[in-house]
Formats: C-alpha cells, structure tokens, sequence
C-alpha cells in the first residue's frame, strides 16, 4: 500500500514539474525550414509548393513531416490587441489558412519567434507576450515553434524558455518546442524538461570545414559543428535531443560533403530539418535526404547519439549504438586526399558509455554501406576500402 501511496505521489509530483508536452518528438524531429535558403523572403505560394513537393518528392515518406517558417512571416508590429500578425503581402489569406494548407497534405506546421524584444531579423519578439503568443499559435493550430535568442540582454535563459514552454503548455495544444540559444547558457544542462530540442552551436553554413566571416559574427561549416557536439552525447535522448542546426544538404557543397555532412547529422540523431530549396532539387540531394537506410539510423528508437571512436590524420571512426545490438559505424575523411581503412573488428573495443552497448569484437555481424546499398560481407575479417576526401563510409552491423 505504501508503495502504490509513494508511486501515485511521485507520478503526481512529476506532472507538476513536467513543464513540455512529453511525448513529442520521442525519435529527433524532421521537416523543412526556410531560413538557409530564403531568409525573410517567405510567402504563402513559397509554403504551399514547398508543401506539394515534400509530398511528390518523397520526402514526406522519407519522415520530413514539419514545414516550419522561419523568421520574417510576421508584420513590423503587433495589432491594436497585442496580437502578432501575418505580413499581409507575404501571407494574404493569414496564417491560419497557411497551417489548413500544410495539414490538408498530411504534414505538420511551425514558425519562429524569440525569446527577446525583437527577432534577430527585427520583427516583434515574444518578451512579455509569451502567454498570449502560445494562445494564437494553438488558435492557428501550429505544431511546432522554433524560439531564438537575439536581442536579450538581461534576460535568464532558463527562465525565459520555461516560461515560453509553460505559456504552450497552457494553450493547451501539443507544439514541439525547439530552443534556439545557440548554446550560449549550456541548454543541454537545463533543456531537457523545457523544450524538445536545443541548438549547441551559432548557425551553420554551407562550407565543409571553415569558418565564415559574417561581419559581426562567424557561421560554422558542417565539421566544425561536428566538433562541438563532442562531449554532449550524455544529454540527448528520447523526447530531448541536440540540434546541431539545420541542414545545407543542396546549398552549395560537393555532393560527398553533403553526404558526409547529412551523414553525421545522422550518426549524431540530429534533428533533419532540410534547408535547402526543394522545389529545384537535384536528383543528388533528394537522394541524399530521402536515402532511408541513413535516415533509419538518425531515427533508431534506442534514441543514442553517436560518439567519436577514434580520429587520426584526418579520418574520423564514428560509431552510433542502434536498437537490437546493432551499430552504425561512420569512417569520415576530412582530409584533403582519399584515406586507406584497413579496420579489423575483432581487435575494436567499441563502448558506448550512455546505452551501455558494447560491440561483440568476437561475433560476426553483417556489414551494410548505406550508400552503395552493397553488403560488404562481415565482421569477422578486417574492413578495406578507400575513402575519398570529404566523404564516408557509412555501414550499418546487424547480427
Ligand atoms: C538566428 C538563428 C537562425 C535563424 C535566424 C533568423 O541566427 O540561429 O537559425 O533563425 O536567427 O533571423
């Protein structure tokens, strides 16, 4: 009896304290988002094609479901109530009928706003309005909010997405949250009951491995990004996830620095939210965001991130513990030239420290190149191949 007492007290405890809608979000959020290709320049015929092409090209089966705007779909001020409001030349029939839209194809919808007095691109910010905010976006039926960090100064972290969190929860409507901090305040030590995903870095570009000057800040190329998910494996999970930014798959890179990059992304169960331009997509970068044997491993229901196993000279082992003792093992060349693997399994200590997993050095699993589709035999002899630079080999081991 006192069991059942401390059981009903501690789950009633828990609800109180459970600040987001649990539940979301339990494999890392995908979709589209329309920053890295159009910035401001968003508009509702932008919405409905982006919308008609995630179903026709696949990338809906393929699980990019949200289509998320981004900053610039609001008007330079609130109305006469306080209310946001859709810019009217960009969205005439407002944003309710945009969300009709996105739902009437099976797909989910969300838009931006931030936690300070104006959005990085100076539109109203949600500082002070954070309750009656949450109230419109449940009354147009938003799935999804991306809240960003510009123009806070003075303001705690923590405290502004709890409150933004809590002012959803209110509404009442589930809306995955997804905090865009840039990682400055270590999100990952306080997120995790607040918001279903949390930037670790500043914004990515479309460059491999540099930086890029923007004037008053620097953007990150997809390795260097790479480099800071290092030591954060610990903190993402089920329903709580990293988010090393959206994706430049199809914004300017090589097609192997695509794949490297969307293949880390999914080796780090990174949210997959494609930033490119996908109603002019190649036949390339539709079929490096829609090849399901990597987007399989980026959704596994263990719900790990994978880990750095070794790096030398340029070559990175990656490793991602997968349901059913599986792995995913990911030889990435960062380098300048192509790199020889000779990797002989039965001499690897492959650990992961957050599942627990261990690699059976001593039994044979099927090896599967994600990309050539080929199966490349099996662990019991050593693995060769060459890498060519800027690329991987990306393999899933299965018993
Ligand atoms: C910040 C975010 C970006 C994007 C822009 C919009 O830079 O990190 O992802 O949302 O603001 O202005």
């Amino acid at each position: 009896m006192k069991k059942i007492l401390t059981i009903i007290f501690l789950s009633a405890a828990l609800q109180l304290h459970a600040q987001k809608f649990e539940g979301l979000a339990l494999t890392p959020p995908m979709g589209w988002n329309s920053w890295n290709t159009f910035n401001t320049k968003i508009s509702e015929d932008l919405v409905k094609h982006t919308a008609d092409i995630m179903v026709s090209s696949g990338m809906k089966d393929a699980g990019y479901v949200y289509l998320v705007l981004d900053d610039g779909w609001m008007s330079k001020e609130r109305d006469n109530n306080g209310n946001l409001v859709a810019d009217p030349e960009k969205f005439p029939h407002g944003m309710k009928a945009v969300a009709d839209y996105v739902h009437s194809k099976g797909l989910k919808f969300g838009l931006y706003n931030c936690a300070g007095t104006l959005t990085c691109a100076g539109y109203p910010g949600t500082r002070g309005y954070e309750y009656q905010d949450a109230r419109l976006y449940a009354s147009w039926d938003i799935d999804y909010l991306k809240f960003d960090w510009c123009n806070t100064d003075g303001i705690n972290a923590k405290e502004a997405y709890t409150t933004m969190s809590k002012a959803l929860k209110t509404a009442g409507r589930p809306i995955v949250f997804s905090l865009c901090e840039w990682g400055t305040n270590k999100p990952w030590e306080w997120a995790a009951p607040v918001g279903h995903l949390w930037r670790t870095t500043g914004d990515i570009t479309a460059q491999f491995d540099s930086l890029r000057n923007e004037g008053t800040w620097v953007s990150n190329g997809t390795m260097w990004i790479v480099d800071m998910q290092v030591g954060l494996q610990k903190y993402a999970g089920p329903g709580h996830w990293n988010d090393p930014d959206m994706l430049e798959v199809g914004n300017g890179m090589k097609p192997s620095e695509d794949r490297a990059h969307f293949s880390m992304w999914c080796m780090l169960a990174a949210p997959l939210m494609a930033g490119n331009d996908i109603t002019k997509m190649s036949q390339a970068s539709r079929d490096i965001l829609t090849n399901k044997d990597a987007v399989t491993i980026d959704q596994d229901p263990l719900g790990v991130e994978g880990f750095r196993y070794t790096a030398a000279n340029g070559l990175e082992v990656w490793a991602k513990p997968l349901s059913n003792n599986n792995w995913a093992i990911c030889f990435l060349n960062r380098s300048s030239s192509p790199q020889k693997i000779n990797f002989d399994w039965q001499k690897e200590n492959i650990y992961d420290s957050v599942s627990k997993q261990q690699f059976n050095a001593s039994a044979s699993y099927k090896i599967f190149d994600v990309w050539s589709k080929k199966n490349l035999g099996n662990t019991s002899s050593p693995l060769s191949a060459e890498v060519p630079s800027h690329d991987v080999l990306m393999v899933k081991l299965s018993r």
